[in-house]
């Protein structure tokens, strides 16, 4: 007796097919589960085993071949419980196995045949979608299933009974709907309007908001370098639908979709600097996204950046230049998506009062030099903005100051859309089409200070997000000039950073 029926396997948020193969036969009874089977898979048995037995079914004394295909493919996971003891039913004849072939299938089993929920349903479900099959997965990914879209036939089970019974055609499942998420919308971030003072600062936060930019804001403490890197979130454009999806597969694969099974924002991540380089890369033994990862498409927020770990910052090039991180693992590599707009925060030196007014650095100026080397050359040429952030004076501080204009997010925002909407309807112009005098002035500028390629590039990109919230077309040399001021002028204390 033979059945075959198709499940996933997972690598980064690339899916394969593998199919599951069963055959029951006569000879002595055994159970075996063969084709690159991780230990995980090969513990399904007892699981199997124990769900059977719940239910009041025993398998059959006779000898149960598992085969998963390809076999040179090295399989992992908790998913592969529910396609087996479905394979195996289906050998056996409990019900008919044509009924499984439309269908993609992946669910953990609990001892009690309870179908457990597992991670990377979206992803398994996009790949049924487009191969025009079905999915079966646990009820409790049932919302996440559904946002692969209306069409997916999707069966949500929460028991292997019910699973059964609706295959016997005794009790129908009922396909499950994409729960309402409008009101996931509210924010959970502070607004602008708290920051007072600091208006340059708040200049290259709408500029990156509109570029996705990385900004490294170096300051004394206090100055409220973390309190505008939270707010960055209000004012950056809403994520468009598919980056929604691409954020949400990765939250499925590392277990960490909300309720509603979607995520709505920019994801914002602040990973302590006493993190670890997996925590922040991913892999590992049970291959997860790490904080580039979860970060895609929204904020990787740094704070104290030179105290993360030598390996761990220089990890970031990658992801800052491909979008993409490759970790490696014993016999092969996993490639997660990271596309991150990198916000760093540091203070001047370890002590964290260099050169601020007033006040003493007591080992001044080895206590900068040693801190600020820290950040490699490489590292520093991937920010398009380098910023020196100063304390706020007190004035600016109190709230009733007469006649000040304090923005909220939602004012700034409108401006940063209008750029990105500006910028996307707007004939786009190659980088040499640029106008004589842009040219000039940035030909000057890169010889003066002997810039890269790539800091070249960036500052140009840096140029045409101005010109956009200028709604100008052509790159002007003034957009240039602003771009350079927010990328090469910190105070020269800041040796090692300007
Ligand atoms: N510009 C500002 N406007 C209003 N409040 C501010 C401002 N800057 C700082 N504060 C207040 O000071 C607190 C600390 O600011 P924040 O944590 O952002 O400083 P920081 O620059 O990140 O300092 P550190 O270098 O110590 O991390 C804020 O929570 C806020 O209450
Ligand atoms: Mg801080
Ligand atoms: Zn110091």
């Amino acid at each position: 007796m033979l059945s075959k029926l198709s499940t996933v396997s997972f690598s980064g948020i690339e899916t394969k097919d593998v199919s599951v193969e069963v055959q029951i036969a006569s000879g002595l009874p055994n159970f075996v589960i063969v084709g690159l089977p991780d230990k995980s898979i090969a513990e399904s048995k007892e699981r199997i085993r124990a769900s059977f037995s719940h239910v009041g079914l025993t398998l059959p004394p006779r000898r149960i071949i598992v085969n998963l295909a390809p076999s040179d493919l090295q399989k992992e996971g908790a998913h592969y419980d529910l396609p087996i003891a479905l394979g195996i039913l289906a050998a056996l004849e409990v019900f008919d196995k044509a009924q499984l072939q439309e269908y993609v299938i992946l669910g953990g089993l609990s001892l009690d045949a309870l179908i457990a929920p597992v991670v990377g349903v979206l992803a398994a479900a996009l790949m049924a979608s487009s191969s025009q099959r079905g999915l079966i997965c646990p009820s409790a990914n049932s919302n996440e299933a559904s946002w692969a879209g209306a069409h997916l036939n999707v069966l949500a089970a929460p028991d292997l009974v019910s699973l059964v019974n609706h295959f016997k055609g005794a009790c129908e499942l009922v396909a499950p709907t994409p729960p309402d998420v409008k009101n996931k919308l509210t924010p959970t971030y502070g607004d602008m309007r708290d920051v007072r003072g600091q208006s340059m600062l708040k200049r290259v936060f709408e500029i990156a908001a509109v570029g996705h930019h990385n900004v490294l804001m170096i300051g004394p403490p206090g100055a409220g370098k973390s309190m505008i890197s939270q707010r960055l979130m209000g004012i950056l454009p809403p994520l468009s639908p598919e980056e929604a999806i691409e954020t949400t597969m990765i939250y499925s694969l590392a277990g960490m979709l909300p309720e509603e099974g979607l995520m709505v924002q920019r994801p914002f991540r602040a990973p302590h600097h006493s993190a670890s380089l997996v925590a922040l890369v991913g892999g590992g033994i049970h291959a997860k996204p790490g904080e580039v990862s979860l970060a895609h498409n929204g904020v990787l927020f740094l704070d104290e950046f030179p105290e993360f770990s030598r390996a761990t910052l220089e990890s970031l090039r990658q992801p800052l230049e491909a979008n993409t991180i490759t970790v490696s693992r014993a016999n092969q590599h996993i490639t997660y998506p990271a596309k991150i707009q990198l916000i760093a925060a540091m203070n001047p030196c370890r002590c964290g009062y260099y050169g601020v007014p007033q006040k003493e650095c007591s080992r001044a100026p080895r206590c900068a030099a040693d801190y600020q080397s820290k950040i490699s050359g490489p590292l520093l040429d991937r920010f398009d903005l380098v910023v020196y952030v100063p304390q706020v004076p007190i004035d600016d501080l109190l709230p009733q100051k007469k006649g000040l204009l304090v923005e909220s997010s939602a004012t700034i925002q409108q401006r940063v859309l209008n750029a990105v909407n500006f910028r996307q309807q707007a004939p786009t112009l190659a980088d040499d089409d640029l106008l004589p005098e842009t040219q000039k002035s940035l030909r000057i500028f890169a010889e003066k200070r002997d810039l890269s390629a790539r800091s070249c590039t960036r500052l140009l990109k840096v140029a045409r997000s101005i010109a956009s919230l200028d709604a100008s077309v052509e790159v002007r040399s003034y957009h240039v000039e602003e771009a350079i001021h927010y990328r090469y002028s910190s105070p020269n204390t800041y040796s090692a950073i300007s």
